[in-house]
């Protein structure tokens, strides 16, 4: 089974990341042969510093590799290393109906919040297609949002088949329901574009934890409501045992919500401690990274021709 999944270097990786899609892939990548990149055209409509851009990058290689992506079993590569899927994503646009585009969540939210519609986040969902079809990946291991793009992933594969043969496997989605919907520190959906996010290596842990937001109920009170509590949706997803004790002495009265976000502080330091450590070595190993990326490059180019090969002979460009 070949999986493969994306990534955008947006900036440093938060919990919601982690469990949203990072944690869910790298478990999905036991069961096949798995394809990961780092997908640094995509983030070209969201960031326009080259230097942010490149070191965004290096955040991210770091990140997965110290959150446990094994490069000897998976292939992990730089999306800008493999320019096929430049090429795909023009033969694509052509088998892509404009409607379908105008029609994307995360287009529309994008305009909706007043950013300049260009060419490039328009087109957005089809450079996504290409990634995923240009490896023939059967299973796209992505958080909610996601869903939308896959399905019209699924829509252009079937019309290029359609009109030009059977090219592509039709890839489906891999969405975990359950973890997909991790709160940011302010109850909102956790985005970088929120400023509500935990990173998960981040030097201001404590001070967001702390910060996360409660209702004022005071220490003595029996807390109510508490299936909207922040600190204890947390606490379910890192240590569900010690979560459901909690819950029964906030319930109980006498039971303040800093007692639970220290719990929840030290169960999430202990988590990512020992990635923390590998990630502190890496990146003191630039050049073994750099060599991960390269070896990934160069797998993922064979396949990429491969297909191409078949894509430009099935529309008559040879
Ligand atoms: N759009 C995805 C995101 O923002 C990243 C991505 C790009 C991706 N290409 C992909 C994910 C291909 C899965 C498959 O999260």
């Amino acid at each position: 089974m070949r999986i493969l999944s994306g990534i955008q270097p947006s900036g440093k990786l938060h919990i919601g990341n982690y469990f949203g899609m990072m944690r869910p892939a790298l478990e999905l990548a036991q069961k096949g042969e798995a394809f990961y990149f780092i997908a640094d055209y995509h983030s070209l409509t969201s960031v326009s510093d080259p230097n942010e851009l490149r070191s965004h990058v290096v955040d991210v290689a770091l990140d997965f590799l110290a959150c446990g992506l094994d490069p000897a079993k998976t292939v992990f590569y730089r999306q800008s290393d493999v320019p096929q899927v430049t090429e795909l994503t023009w033969i694509l646009s052509n088998v892509t109906p404009v409607p379908m585009l105008e029609n994307a969540h995360s287009y529309k939210d994008k305009i909706a919040q007043g950013v300049k519609p260009n060419a490039g986040l328009f087109t957005y969902p089809v450079l996504m297609a290409a990634d995923i079809l240009i490896v023939q990946g059967e299973r796209v291991p992505v958080g909610k949002d996601q869903k939308q793009h896959i399905e019209m992933t699924r829509d252009i594969a079937g019309a290029f088949n359609r009109q030009f043969g059977e090219v592509f496997v039709v890839p489906e989605p891999v969405i975990r329901e359950e973890v997909a919907t991790l709160p940011g520190t302010d109850g909102r959906k956790m985005s970088k574009s929120y400023g509500n996010t935990i990173e998960i290596f981040g030097d201001s842990t404590k001070k967001k934890v702390m910060g996360i937001v409660t209702d004022s109920q005071p220490v003595e009170a029996p807390k109510k409501d508490l299936d909207k509590n922040i600190p204890l949706q947390f606490l379910k997803v890192f240590v569900p045992e010690k979560a459901k004790e909690i819950e029964a002495k906030l319930a109980a009265g006498g039971y303040g919500y800093g007692e639970a976000k220290k719990e929840l502080l030290a169960a999430l330091q202990d988590h990512f401690a020992p990635y923390r450590q590998k990630r502190e070595e890496l990146a003191k190993n630039r050049d073994y990274v750099e060599q991960v990326l390269r070896d990934g490059a160069a797998r993922t180019n064979a396949v990429a021709d491969a297909t191409m090969k078949r894509v430009r002979e099935a529309v008559g460009l040879r």
